[in-house]
């Protein structure tokens, strides 16, 4: 399949309309998009990302209109929510609609919807005109792109189009919270912060990595987020090196790494991490040393990734 690559969302949105595969810019992360009501379309995303039929698909809307063919018998908690952080990087699980083909929930009785706080973005879902089931575009288990180059790196010639735009400025995907239980629960830890959601829901509590209810969430049960070199999490820059390495962090250092990123705020260290896992595994780094941050605000998210990644190189 040729991939075409644009800056025209109206031209996107027309191969997204015709049913194909289109990967467009968010705040958080590029998104892989089909029409979210085309099944056939929605199964070409599964098959280009080589993603696992039972990891449900979070649906992108340009504005609240679509809501009432997508989601039924949604709580306070979720419209206060959505009255907050819509546009913005929160995915909000409701009860889904029976227009909603089930590949798009991997059969679960339940879908996320979330408003990117984008201009293509929005640009990009108005000329669609209708919801865009979107994951992030990168390939099954890689790290998600946070630039159309990466979203081409790993999917040219597996999906239709490219919408082009700038490197996603947030970096890490979104919050991702269940608001089909009272009281709500995060299940994915990402640009929101849970003291910014509890400044809305003060109920709202954190899916514990351990207990059942992430059953719930499909997706956490998958390999997530893992450049091909090993990571793991120290205190503060190693001195003593082997091989092939890299650091990424807020403290400096006078070690000899091959590739280095200081950050100057954790916000900046969430915005740099995966296009900085790109760039190490471009470089065949072999180990990427990733200073801990404390887990408040973005940090949460930050932290989350950090541990999914060495878990992968544990494997
Ligand atoms: O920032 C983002 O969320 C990006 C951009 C493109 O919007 N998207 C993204 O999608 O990260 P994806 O598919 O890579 O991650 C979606 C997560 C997965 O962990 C999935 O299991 C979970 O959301 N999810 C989606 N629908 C769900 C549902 N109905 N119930 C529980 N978890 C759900
Ligand atoms: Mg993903």
């Amino acid at each position: 399949m040729k991939t075409l690559i644009t800056a025209s969302p109206e031209e996107a949105a027309r191969y997204l309309r015709s049913g194909c595969t289109v990967a467009f810019p968010t705040e958080t992360v590029y998104g892989l998009g089909a029409d979210a009501l085309n099944s056939e379309a929605v199964r070409q995303i599964f098959e280009a990302k080589g993603r696992p039929v039972d990891n449900p698909l979070i649906v992108h809307v340009g504005s609240v209109d679509p809501l009432d063919e997508l989601v039924v018998g949604s709580s306070a908690e979720a419209h206060a929510l959505m009255d907050e952080f819509f546009p913005g990087p929160l995915t909000i699980i409701m009860k889904k609609a029976p227009a909603v083909p089930p590949v798009v929930s991997a059969g679960l009785e339940t879908i996320g919807i979330r408003m990117p706080d984008h201009p293509v973005a929005a640009a990009f879902l108005e000329a669609c005109g209708r919801a865009v089931a979107a994951p992030s575009a990168n390939r099954s288990g890689r790290p998600s792109p946070t630039t159309w180059e990466a979203v081409r790196d790993d999917l040219q010639g597996r999906i239709c189009c490219i919408l082009k735009g700038d490197r996603s400025t947030i970096g890490l995907e979104s919050t991702v919270i269940d608001c089909t239980t009272s009281p709500p629960v995060v299940l994915r830890a990402g640009a929101v912060s849970l003291a910014r959601l509890q400044e809305v829901v003060p109920a709202i509590i954190v899916a514990s990595p351990s207990a059942p209810r992430t059953a719930g969430s499909p997706g956490m049960r998958h390999r997530h987020y893992a450049p091909s070199a090993r990571v793991e999490i120290v205190e503060h820059p190693p001195e003593e090196l082997d091989g092939s390495v890299a650091y990424i962090g807020l403290d400096e250092t006078a070690t000899d790494f091959d590739l280095v990123c200081i950050c100057t705020s954790v916000d900046q260290f969430a915005h740099e991490l995966f296009h900085f896992f790109r760039r190490c595994d471009a470089e065949a780094i072999e180990t990427i040393y990733c200073q801990r941050v404390d887990e408040r605000g973005i940090g949460m998210a930050l932290m989350d990734r950090l541990r999914r990644a060495s878990e992968a190189s544990d494997r």
